[in-house]
């Protein structure tokens, strides 16, 4: 959490910070990353196992305390002029047309008893918007890390993405799960996560994929996590979950506190009995889902890197036919790699409906691929993809400066 990098990244945002509040002096720089998630998708909110893993791109705030009891003031490298809200009147920052993330975790934090007061904030991202990349986890995670510390209240990793995901949840009325703000507040170079999201407790595995890269192919169709059909799908499995336990009590068996607490045998037994075609697809989906990480993490772990990249289209099948998460330009980005042989694995990455896909590409089929997929992609879809080599780096710090 306190380690020290420097970036050329820092120097934007503090020459943005001394162009906008007048000079930089006494002011602190933090980050924290996207992420991407190499399988267990749709899964984090119903209590299961994820594999994600942070990346280089990330969010950077410069900050400094200005002195007042109640003022914040925001700006942004990509946005025009300033935005401020007070402490004590902080669910008017609802209202503003960007700042809602931040406003959010600071009353979080003031929530938890932080005294924090106010301060003067600038903030410069590296993530694509909108491309299931998780740049809002990464605008909590960082603005949750600078103010807590600026304060005198430095919070935990896991404190922090808990208190970025109520922010979420209760500001910003996404009702999404733990994933992203734990992978950005918790990441590790070169590693990916295994978090367990019943006991929010995790292990890191290396992420050796011997002579292939990751390659992130950006849809550019936005997704919108808050419009679409994300809070949808929390419902359906919420209706699942009272279904399988409806014929668990029906056989005698014990109810069970969340879907991922069911396996492949449960799910055999008792899917056919549930009554709606939509909701057992949901359901079908997340118990198998739970079960295909554990089964990938083992792969990996083995070496066994081709049986991984076929998991991992196994997983996206899942998600596009029963979970119904992906959409027109995932579906053609993704049936693009099928006939790359340099491509050992792909799928969606992320809430869906819109964002990218990862894929394990061979390092000296990088280029190729890149024509190949995009070729194909266009020609289905008329839009233009971007492709992003990415390397799996570090969760949220303080940056030297
Ligand atoms: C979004 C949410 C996460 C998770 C994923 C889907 O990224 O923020 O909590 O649910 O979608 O796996």
């Amino acid at each position: 959490m306190n380690k020290k990098v420097s970036n050329p990244q820092i120097d934007c945002v503090i020459s943005y910070f001394e162009k906008t509040f007048g000079d930089s002096k006494g002011v602190r720089v933090f980050s924290a990353p996207g992420r991407v998630n190499l399988i267990g998708e749709h899964i984090d909110y119903c209590g299961g196992f994820v594999f994600p893993a942070a990346l280089t791109l990330g969010t950077y705030i410069a900050i400094r305390p200005n002195g007042t009891k109640d003022t914040v003031r925001m700006a942004a490298t990509t946005v025009d002029g300033i935005r401020s809200f007070s402490l004590s009147n902080i669910d008017d920052a609802k209202a503003l047309d960007w700042g809602s993330y931040q406003a959010g975790v600071v009353k979080e934090l003031l929530l938890l008893g932080i005294p924090v007061g106010g301060f003067d904030a600038v903030f410069h991202s590296t993530i694509p918007f909108g491309a299931g990349l998780s740049s809002s986890a990464s605008i909590e995670v960082s603005t949750g890390l600078a103010v807590s510390t600026v304060f005198g209240a430095p919070l935990t990793g896991k404190e922090l993405a808990l208190a970025g995901q109520r922010a979420e949840n209760k500001f910003c009325g996404v009702n999404c799960g733990i994933m992203d703000q734990f992978a950005s507040a918790m990441g590790l170079e070169k590693h990916a996560i295994l978090l367990d999201c019943a006991s929010v407790t995790h292990k890191y595995v290396p992420l050796d994929l011997g002579d292939n890269v990751l390659v992130l192919a950006n849809t550019c169709k936005k997704h919108s996590l808050g419009a679409s059909k994300y809070n949808e799908r929390r419902k359906e499995v919420s209706v699942g979950l009272e279904e399988m336990n409806r014929i668990a009590k029906s056989r005698g068996r014990a109810e069970k506190p969340n879907l991922c607490a069911f396996g492949k045998d449960e799910l055999r037994q008792y899917a056919p009995e549930i009554k709606d075609d939509v909701i057992r697809k949901r359901v079908m989906h997340v118990v198998s889902e739970n079960e295909r990480v554990k089964e990938a993490v083992e792969l990996l772990q083995g070496g066994k890197l081709l049986e991984f990249g076929a998991l991992l289209r196994d997983a996206n099948q899942s998600i596009r036919y029963l979970y119904e998460a992906t959409g027109e330009e995932l579906d053609a980005i993704f049936d693009a790699t099928l006939d790359f042989d340099g491509c050992i694995g792909s799928r969606m990455t992320g809430g869906g409906f819109g964002g990218c896909t990862v894929n394990i590409v061979k390092a000296s089929a990088v280029e190729n691929f890149k024509k190949h997929v995009a070729e194909r992609y266009t020609g289905a879809t008329g839009n233009i993809p971007e492709f992003y080599v990415c390397e799996i780096g570090n969760g949220a710090l303080e940056t030297q400066i």
